[in-house]
């Protein structure tokens, strides 16, 4: 890169394509890996190489792509009909100046390294045209890289107009290029479409290049997964493994335990701290932030969430929006909803749904709840089957649940209500109306015992 820090960098992302194999009503380069649209991977590869300008040339449901990527800092170019590679780089070109270098990505190749731009931007130098190439185990489809007897680049092939000879060869075009803009503007003036697609080839342009006399160098990169296109689901699901069994690996080598590092699905950002462990399935998303030693249980499912130092989540636990402080303990089977704080020492049970909670230190729900808009002290036990019934239909009400309380099994609490410091609330109870401190409040239809009961006989 140091070779060209003078000068300034335009990297052009084509985008423009409608993606037919896809078959779907969403531009292909929407379509997600991990999460993210493929032109937004694409987008934060370019941000590391501190490009001068970015530009995407955008055609089908421009307005759309524009919606979803609202980066102000780009430059936009609208390609209204398709006809080709590098009809679509030409769009772009009038932003460009003369003395840029011009890089070219294509949105559909998301899984393109830094590091490897890096490189192809160095052999671009300071006039040559530095193409990347790739040796395909299975090359159908793609443009093919015809070398002369010394063995340099001359010209690119596409399937569609390869004879049977260069259909054997293996090297292909990845369509990624760096070229220097006073050559390129020359070069995609003189494009012809009379192919068998009808197109106007970007790739037509390394032909050019060496009738001019422009150096020209093939970059031959040794991973396939980093170029891999996407044109159909297939190619995207395929896409899809390879990022996430990248991230797994990345996660291993940083010291976290994966209990197989093909089944864990990272679709944003995972932090973890020392000898944190992970079973099998969990599914993390947006920003989750794991403290030492933590364990994920199998099939844990985690939204920005905050998990403090030694938190076990057992199996089966969904938690989204959700703060838990250290030696907490979650699940199986628990539902933590958006705006729920656990403080330390906090105990969450099996089938137990909490939401816009503030569960206080050493407090357990450990069975069959639903807590809502609640307040909870601290060292409070909640009793299986409790309710709060924060929501009369129309509005939400808050329910406050002093330090110590003990609530007993099966108790509907009526928001508002507060429970004060230290009350127990008798079994099966339904409470519409505030509890004094220290006190015993039963709300539940007194039992009759009738002696000498005769049971029904049979007529
Ligand atoms: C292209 C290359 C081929 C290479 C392959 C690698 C050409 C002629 N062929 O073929 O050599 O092996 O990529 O993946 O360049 N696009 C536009 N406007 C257009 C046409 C395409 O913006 O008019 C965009 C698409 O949205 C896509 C990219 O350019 O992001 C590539 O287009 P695509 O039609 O998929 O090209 P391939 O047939 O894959
Ligand atoms: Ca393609």
């Amino acid at each position: 890169m140091n070779e060209r820090t003078s000068q300034e960098l335009d990297v052009v992302i084509l985008a423009a394509g409608k993606g037919t194999r896809m078959y779907s009503d969403t531009p292909k380069v929407l379509h997600k890996v991990a999460g993210k649209p493929m032109l937004r991977h694409v987008i934060d590869c370019a941000r590391t190489l501190c490009a001068t300008r970015i530009h995407v040339v955008v055609g089908f449901q421009a307005e759309k792509i524009r919606s979803v990527i609202d980066d102000s800092d780009i430059h936009w170019s609208l390609q209204e009909q398709q006809l080709g590679t590098g009809h679509a780089v030409k769009q772009a070109l009038p932003a460009i100046p003369q003395n840029a270098t011009v890089l070219v990505l294509y949105a559909d190749v998301p899984l393109i390294a830094p590091s490897t731009l890096s490189t192809l931007l160095e052999s671009a130098g300071d006039s040559r045209l530095a193409i990347l190439s790739v040796l395909s185990q299975n090359p159908y489809g793609l443009g093919r890289i015809i070398r002369n007897a010394a063995n340099q680049p001359i010209a690119i092939v596409e399937e569609k107009d390869a004879n049977e000879q260069q259909k054997l060869i293996k090297e292909t075009n990845t369509g990624i290029l760096a070229a220097p803009a006073s050559q390129l503007h020359g070069w995609i003036d003189r494009l012809k479409n009379n192919n068998a697609q009808g197109e106007y080839y970007l790739t037509d342009i390394l032909a050019m290049a060496v009738s001019d006399q422009v150096q020209v160098s093939a970059e031959v990169t040794e991973d396939e997964t980093e170029v891999l296109g996407v044109n159909n689901r297939q190619q995207l699901a395929i896409v899809e493994r390879q990022f996430q069994l990248q991230q797994a690996n990345d996660l291993l080598l940083r010291g976290v335990s994966l209990a197989d590092p093909k089944r864990i699905d990272i679709r944003g950002k995972l932090e973890c701290g020392r000898d944190v462990e992970i079973d099998v399935n969990a599914v993390i998303e947006g920003h989750v932030i794991l403290g030492d030693r933590v364990r994920i249980a199998s099939n844990v499912y985690l939204k920005d969430a905050v998990i403090g130092n030694d938190v076990h989540i057992h199996a089966n636990s969904h938690i989204e929006d959700t703060n838990i402080a250290q030696e907490c303990q979650i699940g199986p089977f628990a539902r933590l909803r958006p705006g729920t704080r656990l403080a330390k020492n906090a105990k969450i049970g099996n089938f137990v749904e909490t939401k816009k909670a503030n569960i206080g230190i050493g407090s357990k729900v450990n069975h069959l709840s639903y807590v809502g808009d609640s307040e909870l002290g601290e060292n409070v036990n909640i009793g299986a089957g409790t309710i709060t019934c924060n929501y009369d239909g129309v509005n939400k009400f808050k329910t406050i649940i002093k330090d110590g309380v003990f609530v007993g099994s099966n108790t509907a609490l009526v928001a508002p209500v507060t429970l004060g410091k230290g009350a127990t609330i008798g079994a099966g109870s339904i409470i519409t109306a505030d509890v004094e401190e220290d006190s015993l409040a039963v709300a539940r239809a007194k039992q009759r015992s009738i002696s000498g009961w005769k049971r029904p006989v049979k007529k």
